[in-house]
C-alpha cells in the first residue's frame, strides 16, 4: 500500500471539514476513497463541494463492505463512535474515531477488547496534542527537571457557544443524543492533554450545573476539585456560557511552575525555574519571608501545531510504516473516565475514587437520565458550520 484510501463517516461540522482538507492534498498518504453519511442533503452538499468522483455512500456499511476503503474516521455524534469503530475493526479495517472515545467507558472498554483482537490501527483524533506548546510542557513535566507536580490548575473557560448552537443539531445538548455536554463536547481534549502531561487524578470531586447559562438539559459550568497519586491536588473549571472566556493551564512543581495560555491563535508557555526545591529551601531559609529565587522566562518550541491534518498524517504513517500515533486509540479511555467521574460525582454528590470507577453505575445513572431526555428541533440550515476558527470544538 503506498497511500491509505480513507473513508470519512459522517460528514457534519468536522467530517464536512476533514473531507476538504484531505481533498486539497493536504495529508500527502491520505486520499480520499470514499464519504458516507446517511443525510441526503450532506451527500448533495458532498457531490457539490467533493466532485462528483469520490464515491457516496448512504449506509456506513455498504461503504466499508465497498473495497474502496483501507482506513475510516468515524466522524458521527459520540454514541456511535464505538459502535462503527467496532464494526470496522472487525471488517479488518484501521479505524480513527473523533473524541470523545464514546459517551461512558463500559461501551469504551468493550471497543478496547475489539481493538486488541483484531490486527488493525486504531486512533483517536485527539488534536490539540499536536500543539507544540502542549507538546513541550509534557516533555519538561515528564522530564523531572522542575521535580514533582504539587498542583495543576486549567481554567478552560473559552468554549462559548450561544444557544443557536445547541440548537442546530437534534442530538446536541441532550442525555439521548450527546450523553453529556462540555464536558463531553468540548473538553475531551483539555481533559486528555491534563491527563498526558500530568497523569491520572486518583480520586474526584466535581460540582456540575446543568442547562445553567442556555436552554439545554446537560452541563455547561463545572468545577471541579482532583488528587493525584502523590497526594498533589489539581482543579479543572469549564463553562460554555462566559463570553470573555479564559484558557490558562498552571503547572506548579517543587522547583517551579508552568503556564500555558492561549488566546485566539496565540499560544504561550512561561516557565518558572529555580534550582532548589520549595521543600529544600522551606528547610534552610533563615529569613522569615525568603522565597526561592527564579528564572522566569518564556519556553522556545519547535512551533508547529498541524492539529486534525498531523494526527491524520501519523495515523497513515503508522499504517504504512508502523510510525507512532499521536494517540492511540486506547487512550481516550482516560479523559472519558475524568469526565463520567465528574458526572458521577455531581449525580451522587461523592467523591470519585477512580481506582475503583463503577462503570456500571455510571451506565446506569446515565440511562436515568436518558429515559427522561427531551427531543429537540434542528434549527433550519444550521448544520456543517465553518469550522476554520475552532481548533477542538
Ligand atoms: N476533533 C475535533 O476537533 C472535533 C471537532 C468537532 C466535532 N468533533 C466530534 O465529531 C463528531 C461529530 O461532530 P459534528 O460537529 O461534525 O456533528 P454534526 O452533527 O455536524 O455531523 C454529524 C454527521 O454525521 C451524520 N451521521 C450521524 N449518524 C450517522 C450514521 N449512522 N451514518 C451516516 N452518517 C451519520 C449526520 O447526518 C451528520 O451529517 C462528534 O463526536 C464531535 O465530538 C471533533
Amino acid at each position: 500500500m503506498e497511500k491509505v484510501r480513507l473513508g470519512i463517516l459522517g460528514l457534519g461540522n468536522v467530517g464536512g471539514s476533514h473531507a476538504r482538507k484531505l481533498l486539497e492534498g493536504q495529508v500527502p498518504e491520505i486520499v480520499v476513497g470514499a464519504v458516507c453519511d446517511h443525510k441526503p442533503d450532506r451527500l448533495d452538499w458532498a457531490k457539490e463541494t467533493l466532485g462528483e468522483d469520490i464515491p457516496r455512500f448512504d449506509n456506513a456499511e455498504a461503504m466499508m463492505d465497498s473495497g474502496l476503503i483501507d482506513a475510516i474516521v468515524v466522524a458521527v455524534p459520540h454514541y456511535d463512535h464505538p459502535k462503527y469503530a467496532m464494526i470496522a475493526m472487525k471488517k479488518g479495517l484501521h479505524v480513527i474515531i473523533e473524541k470523545p472515545a464514546g459517551v461512558y467507558t463500559k461501551q469504551v472498554l468493550e471497543m478496547m477488547k475489539v481493538a486488541d483482537e483484531c490486527n488493525v490501527v486504531f486512533a483517536i483524533m485527539m488534536n490539540q496534542r499536536t500543539n507544540c506548546i502542549y507538546r513541550k510542557m509534557r516533555e519538561i513535566v515528564k522530564s523531572g527537571e522542575l521535580g514533582e507536580i504539587k498542583r495543576t490548575s486549567w481554567i478552560i473557560t473559552n468554549w462559548y457557544r450561544p444557544q443557536f448552537y445547541y440548537d442546530s443539531g437534534d442530538w446536541r445538548a441532550t442525555w439521548a443524543g450527546e450523553g453529556g455536554g462540555v464536558l463531553l463536547n468540548q473538553c475531551p481534549h483539555n481533559l486528555d492533554l491534563w491527563q498526558w502531561i500530568c497523569g491520572m487524578p486518583a480520586k474526584i470531586d466535581a460540582h456540575l450545573h446543568f442547562g445553567k447559562w442556555h436552554d439545554i438539559e446537560v452541563e455547561d459550568d463545572v468545577t471541579a476539585y482532583v488528587e493525584y497519586p502523590n497526594g498533589a491536588t489539581g482543579t479543572f473549571i469549564t463553562t460554555t456560557g462566559d463570553s470573555a472566556g479564559t484558557n490558562r493551564f498552571e503547572i506548579i512543581l517543587e522547583k517551579g511552575k508552568l503556564i500555558a495560555e492561549i488566546e485566539g491563535r496565540e499560544c504561550k508557555l512561561t516557565m518558572w525555574k529555580s534550582d532548589i526545591t520549595e521543600a529544600e529551601f522551606s528547610k534552610t531559609c533563615q529569613k522569615p519571608f525568603g522565597s526561592p529565587e527564579f528564572v522566569k522566562g518564556e519556553v522556545e518550541t519547535d512551533g508547529q501545531n498541524p492539529q486534525h491534518m498531523g494526527v491524520f498524517a501519523a495515523f497513515a504513517a503508522n499504517i504504512l510504516r508502523g510510525e507512532p500515533l499521536v494517540a492511540d486509540g486506547r487512550e481516550g479511555i482516560n479523559g472519558l473516565t475524568i469526565s463520567n467521574a465528574m458526572h458521577l460525582s455531581a449525580w451522587t454528590g461523592k467523591e470519585i475514587d477512580l481506582s475503583s470507577f463503577d462503570h456500571d453505575l455510571y451506565y446506569e445513572e446515565l440511562m436515568k437520565r436518558v429515559a427522561t431526555s427531551r427531543c429537540k428541533e434542528t434549527t433550519a440550515g444550521a448544520t456543517a458550520a465553518d469550522m476554520s476558527n475552532t481548533f477542538g470544538s
